[in-house]
């Protein structure tokens, strides 16, 4: 079954929504259901100050982004980096085993993002 984490960020996930003027936006599927989500960024000075995310998928990848977004606020770009699915996952309290493959769309999608913008900056 869920934590109680997983059905609090799923029932009143933290930053939804899309930033129009994103410094870095990483978009990613979900090979195995096909669910989809973006995470946009805005960054400054070097560091994570604003984060939203849209997820097209089900409760759990909704529990994580939302989960992974409170996470990476505030990080700095390489801190952001290093956030990794079974961080996500570990936060949460931990997702069935079967949900698992729901929490890797999230980290990679906030890894895309900040790809993204280190791309734009010419840095990448
Ligand atoms: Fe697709 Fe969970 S079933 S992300």
């Amino acid at each position: 079954m869920y934590s109680e984490k997983v059905l609090d960020h799923f029932k009143n996930p933290r930053n939804v929504g899309e930033i129009e003027d994103a410094d870095g936006v990483g978009t990613v599927g979900n090979p195995v259901c096909g669910d989809m989500m973006s995470i946009y960024i805005k960054v400054k000075d070097d560091r994570i100050d604003d984060v939203k995310f849209k997820t097209f998928g089900c409760g759990a990848a909704i529990a994580t982004t939302s989960m992974t977004t409170e996470l990476a606020k505030g990080k700095t770009l390489d801190e952001a980096m290093k956030i990794t699915r079974q961080d996500v996952a570990d936060e949460l309290g931990g997702l069935p085993p079967v949900k698992m493959h729901c929490s890797n769309l999230a980290a990679d999608a906030l890894h895309e993002a900040v790809k993204d913008y280190r791309k734009k900056k010419g840095e990448a």
